[in-house]
């Protein structure tokens, strides 16, 4: 254990992925909350009651307290730009919850504040930080099972039928499944197949004109060093993908297979937009009911990589490794704090100044992938890629 003191965390937006990040801020000692900025009430007092501390109604005001150190922004997506470099601008490291943000302008400018300040910021939580993620990295940067040749990552879930903002439908506001959820998949796909990506063929479909976004897309994406990846997104809330990860659930939770349909169910018992968005702030902090206790790891989904010696499988309780003759399972066990590898590297970077592999120039290139999914579903060509970076690995 370390005697550095926990870092001083503010945090921006007290919504859903707030509740989801929590149980990790909770369990690990590195962190501890000092203040918050909301606009409900409600979440400001929610949070007063259980931290203690500064809430405030606006991120500027968060931003100017000197016993923050590091800002966590869980705020919608086409916010973060102004959200982040606010933080920079008044010298905060900054925690920036998956996608960096929408446009790639403002990605490109969050970068270069960034370098500016120079101060740290990590995308994420993203599931490229889950722990049997990290430990592929770990296996084929060892070298032991040669290139990497082909990735293959599909997800089936119900996203686009749970509670959303009437924004969170409209795609060029951030909406569908490619910013919020292809985001995931792009980062984990980048990270265990080198980060630079080169080009992409993708299709999209918007289904339902009730929810008229990217409900799924299926895309082929190739790497400078000549290795390729299919990555297939459906939240269209028919098959649910968990079935093949032994029904565990996102967040390492079980899930109940007898629960069939009930995404969209809960949805049809909404009269309207309005309805449906009061819906999501029920899953907000300091009014949702307690998280489904994960006992494995997180995970977004069957992933497989195949390296010249070895196809590696992950499932949310570790590796499989199929060798030329073997095959082998090597456990990651889930310790107290699910979002360990979040919290790992904000620790390196405030308290070691060793910068994130997912810090913003990554968050842009990945963010890179998500448009050019959409813009080669719409006009039906390859998109080249311009702004990708390597895995850059920094020793603590
Ligand atoms: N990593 C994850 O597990 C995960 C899960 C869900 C969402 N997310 C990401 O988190 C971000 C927020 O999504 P969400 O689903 O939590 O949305 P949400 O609507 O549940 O929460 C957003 C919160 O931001 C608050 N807010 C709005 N304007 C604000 C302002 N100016 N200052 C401070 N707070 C403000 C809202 O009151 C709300 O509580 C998105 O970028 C989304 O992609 C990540």
């Amino acid at each position: 254990m370390t005697s550095d003191p926990a870092i001083r965390l503010g945090v921006a937006g007290l919504g859903r992925a707030f509740v989801l990040t929590l149980p990790s801020f909770k369990a690990d000692p590195r962190v501890e909350l000092v203040a918050c900025a909301a606009p409900r009430e409600a979440s400001r007092e929610a949070f007063l009651n259980e931290f203690g501390g500064s809430a405030y109604a606006s991120v500027e005001e968060l931003c100017a307290d000197p016993s923050v150190e590091a800002v966590y922004i869980a705020t919608p997506h086409q916010m973060h730009r102004e959200h982040a470099e606010a933080a920079l601008q008044a010298g905060k490291h900054v925690l920036v919850d998956k996608p960096l943000c929408v446009s790639m302008i403002d990605a490109l400018a969050i970068a270069e504040t960034t370098e500016k300040t120079g101060r740290h910021v990590i995308v994420g939580p993203s599931h490229s930080f889950d722990l049997p993620v990290l430990k592929a990295l770990e296996l084929i940067e060892s070298g032991a099972y040669g290139q990497v040749r082909m990735l293959h990552a599909l997800n089936y879930t119900d996203f686009l039928y749970r509670p959303r903002r009437p924004e969170e439908l409209v795609t060029d506001e951030g909406g569908g499944v490619v910013f919020s959820q292809g985001i995931h998949q792009i980062d984990i796909v980048r990270l265990l197949g080198g980060g630079m990506a080169s080009s992409l063929r993708a299709s999209a479909g918007a289904w339902d004109p009730q929810r008229p976004t990217e409900c799924a897309y299926a895309a082929h994406l190739t790497f400078e060093n000549g290795a390729f990846a299919s990555l297939t997104y459906s939240g269209f809330a028919h098959f649910d993908s968990n079935e093949y990860c032994g029904w565990t659930g996102e967040l390492g939770h079980p899930v109940d297979p007898t629960g069939y349909g009930g995404a969209r169910r809960a949805l049809m018992a909404v009269e309207d937009h309005e309805a449906e968005a009061r819906l999501k702030s029920d899953r907000t902090f300091g009014a949702s009911a307690a998280l489904p206790g994960g006992s494995e790891n997180e995970h977004f989904g069957p992933l497989i990589v195949s390296c010249d010696k070895a196809d590696l499988r992950l499932t949310p309780q570790g590796v499989w490794v199929y060798g030329h003759l073997e095959k082998e399972f090597i456990q990651v066990p889930v310790g107290p704090v699910p979002r360990r590898g979040v919290i790992d590297a904000l620790w390196a970077a405030v308290r070691r100044g060793c910068p994130a592999i997912q810090d913003a120039r990554w968050g842009a290139a990945s963010l890179e992938v998500c448009h050019a999914i959409l813009t080669s579903a719409r006009e039906g060509r390859e998109v080249e890629l311009e702004h990708q970076v390597p895995v850059r690995r920094t020793t603590q």
